[in-house]
């Protein structure tokens, strides 16, 4: 396989604004209640905060679960006019927000709007007992949207204005995630160079040209995907969209379930992945199934790493390499009945690509053993 000569590296770009990173992803979702009870049981996320009815919410539910640095906002409408229940009826559960912690959601506001960007709604600052926090939102890809959170170190609440500490939750049992690695979104054919435009001209971003843009075998992988960072790179977007291909694009099956674009996997980091991939294993979460005559030519691949190939194997977990590490991957099965949203775990060591060539490793595996059926 053809290596690129540099694994990575960033086009000239400033970021326009200050952002310190993801403050938290919002999922809309049917039953906020059930879907809290999921994350909390089989990801290891800790409910500690909740908006609603009781805390003066009349509109929706929402559940603030946290691991590591990782906050997921789980939220329900009440009322069969809120905007929210009509994403519920387009897409089904997902993702609506990728909410960015900013220093100013003023200047966050004007300044992408000022580059063309849709306002959704306009720096505003709500307020309780614990002090105050200023929000602003902007449209992306879809239906999906980024909030611009201000929040200063003297707000002294658990989450935002209005949401109210949880009890100590007992149910949880974390299971090593870290932090959000990268969110990817899904849009629609020749949409990927637009939605890339967007996020250069509307936040300062630049294209993250990694080892995997040189290595697209869109054969294997139907689908042609840019990854979009801002200046540290902590903020990290993959952009896809839909390829011919040898078989029918998944992208294309994406949006075609989530009637449009939006987000098809957040990645989460653990520093274990063999202790955080048996956990979940445990807790009864479903991953993709890799064959076992992908871990066959492995060892040859990536060459040594620090974790037992046997153990990997067990676990189904794929590994890629580029000329700054290696990383370890896998994916969840889409975590709804719509094949749309589903979570990758991922564990960097020194690699910052995003794993493209497990798509025709992975692929070359399945025909190795279509061969074996004569079947090929
Ligand atoms: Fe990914």
């Amino acid at each position: 396989m053809a290596r690129a000569e540099n694994a990575s590296e960033q086009e000239e770009g400033r970021d326009l604004f200050t952002i310190k990173g993801t403050h938290h992803i919002e999922f809309f979702v049917g039953n906020a209640k059930q879907a809290a009870y999921f994350y909390r049981r089989a990801f290891g996320f800790e409910l500690f905060a909740y908006a609603g009815p009781e805390t003066g919410v009349r509109e929706t539910v929402s559940y603030a679960l946290r691991q590591g640095k990782i906050v997921l906002l789980l939220t329900t409408p009440l009322l069969p006019d809120h905007p929210s229940t009509d994403f519920l009826k387009q897409h089904g559960d997902g993702v609506r927000d990728i909410a960015l912690h900013v220093t100013d959601a003023a200047e966050a506001y004007s300044i992408t709007t000022g580059r063309g960007a849709r306002g959704v709604a306009e720096p505003h600052t709500v307020e309780d007992e614990n002090g105050s926090v200023t929000l602003a939102s902007i449209a992306t890809y879809g239906d999906t949207v980024h909030t611009f959170v201000q929040r200063e170190d003297s707000y002294t609440g658990p989450f935002l204005p209005h949401f109210k500490a949880t009890p100590q939750d007992t149910l949880a049992q974390a299971v090593g995630l870290q932090f959000v690695d990268h969110v990817v979104g899904n849009v629609g054919w020749e949409q990927m160079n637009e939605t890339v435009e967007f996020y250069k001209k509307v936040f300062g971003f630049s294209r993250f040209v990694s080892f995997d843009d040189k290595d697209i075998s869109t054969d294997y992988t139907a689908l042609r995907s840019t990854v979009v960072a801002n200046e540290n790179r902590w903020i990290k977007f993959p952009i896809n969209e839909p390829a011919e291909g040898l078989r029918k694009s998944q992208i294309e099956e994406y949006v075609q379930f989530n009637n449009g674009p939006g987000v098809q996997h957040i990645a989460m980091h653990t520093s274990d992945i063999v202790h955080t991939v048996s956990q979940l294993h445990a807790n009864g979460v479903d991953f993709l199934v890799t064959p076992d005559t992908y871990y066959d030519e492995l060892r040859d691949r990536v060459g040594d790493i620090d974790e037992s190939f046997e153990r990997l194997r067990q676990l189904k977990i794929l590994v890629d390499r580029d000329d700054k590490g290696y990383m370890l991957q896998i994916f969840t099965k889409p975590l709804e009945d719509r094949p749309t949203l589903f979570i990758e775990i991922i564990q960097r060591h020194g690699a910052e690509s995003f794993g493209k060539g497990n798509f025709k490793a992975l692929f070359e595996s399945i025909e190795r053993e279509q061969e074996t059926r004569g079947n090929l």
